[in-house]
C-alpha cells in the first residue's frame, strides 16, 4: 500500500522584496510504500530540508501534490494542520529539539498531552517503548544530564509514542558520535522491521546504507535511486558512495 505520494512538487522561495527567486524544488515525484525505510541524500542546498518541511506541511509547495494515505496535505486548513501532523507524523531532528526545562519523560509525553491523552494512557504507551529504546532509567533526567545518543533516543521515543504513520527524520545522526550513530541506526532498522515507515534525510553514507532505498536529490529533482535489495550494507555503502561521486562530478546516470 502506498503511504506517501509526492507528485511534481515545486517550491520557489521569493525573498521579502520579491526580487530574488530560489527554486528549491523544481519537480519532485516519488512515493513511499507502507513499511519502507527510505533515505534521501543530496548536496547541501539541494532541497532536502525544503522537501521534508513540505511533507510535514510546515511549508506550502508552490505547486504539486503531497498525499499521505490519500489525503492532500497542502489542502488542509490551517486549523487542521497541527492536529494532522501530531496524529500522523513523528519527527526526529539533528539537534533533538527537546525542551531543556522538561524531563525526558515530559518531553516524550508532550505530543500526547497536546492531543488530550490521560496520564495512564501516556504511561501505558511509554513503558514498552522506553524499554525498547534503552532509556527507562533516564526518564526523570533532564536533556542536559544525558548524552547526545540518549537525547536522540528520547526524541525517537517522543516521535513514536503517537504511533505515527510516518517518521520524518532530518539528519538524525548529524550530531552523534560514531557509537551513538550505530545505536540510532540499529533502532531505526528495528522499528522498521516491526513495520514503522521511515523517511530520513541524511548526509551520512553509513546512515543511508542502513535504509532499504536511497533517493538522490540534485538541483531540486530526484536524480537517481538505489534499492538495497539483498545487498549487504557494505555493498550499499559502496554504491551510494559511487553515486555521490557521480553527482558531484556531473557524470552520466548509470545503473
Ligand atoms: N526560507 C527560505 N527562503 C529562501 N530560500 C530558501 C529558504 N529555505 C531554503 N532556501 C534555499 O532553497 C535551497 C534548498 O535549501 P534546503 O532545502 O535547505 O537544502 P538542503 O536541506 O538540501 O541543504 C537553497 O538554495 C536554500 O538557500
Ligand atoms: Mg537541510
Amino acid at each position: 500500500m502506498t503511504l506517501l505520494e509526492v507528485n511534481n512538487l515545486k517550491k520557489v522561495y521569493t525573498t521579502r522584496f520579491g526580487g530574488n527567486h530560489v527554486q528549491a524544488l523544481s519537480n519532485v515525484t516519488f512515493s513511499v510504500e507502507q513499511g519502507e525505510y527510505v533515505a534521501i541524500m543530496g548536496e547541501s542546498g539541494s532541497g532536502k530540508t525544503t522537501l521534508l518541511n513540505t511533507l510535514a506541511a510546515l511549508d506550502k509547495p508552490t505547486s504539486g501534490e503531497v498525499l499521505l494515505n490519500g489525503k492532500s496535505l497542502p489542502d488542509l486548513k490551517e486549523k487542521e494542520i497541527s492536529a494532522f501532523r501530531r496524529d500522523n507524523l513523528g519527527f526526529v531532528f539533528q539537534d533533538f529539539n527537546l525542551l531543556d526545562t522538561f524531563s525526558l519523560k515530559d518531553n516524550i509525553f508532550l505530543p500526547l498531552v497536546l492531543s488530550g491523552k490521560t496520564y495512564d494512557e501516556m504511561n501505558r504507551r511509554l513503558q514498552p517503548l522506553a524499554a525498547k529504546l534503552g532509556i527507562l532509567e533516564l526518564l526523570e533526567k533532564y536533556p542536559y544530564e544525558v548524552s547526545g545518543g540518549q537525547k536522540q533516543r528520547a526524541a525517537v521515543c517522543r516521535a513514536l509514542i503517537t504511533n505515527p504513520q510516518l517518521i520524518l527524520a532530518d539528519e538524525p545522526t548529524g550530531a552523534l558520535d560514531s557509537r551513538a550513530t550505530d545505536g540510532l541506526l540499529r533502532i531505526f532498522s528495528e522499528i522498521n522491521e516491526s513495520g514503522q515507515t521511515i523517511l530520513m534525510v541524511t548526509h551520512s553514507i553509513k546512515a543511508a546504507s542502513s535504509a532499504k532505498r536511497v533517493l538522490f536529490i540534485k538541483d531540486g529533482e530526484i536524480y537517481h535511486q538505489l534499492y538495497k535489495g539483498s545487498s549487504s550494507t557494505e555493498t550499499m555503502f559502496q554504491k551510494i558512495s559511487d553515486t555521490l561521486t557521480m553527482i558531484a562530478t556531473g557524470g552520466a546516470r548509470n545503473e
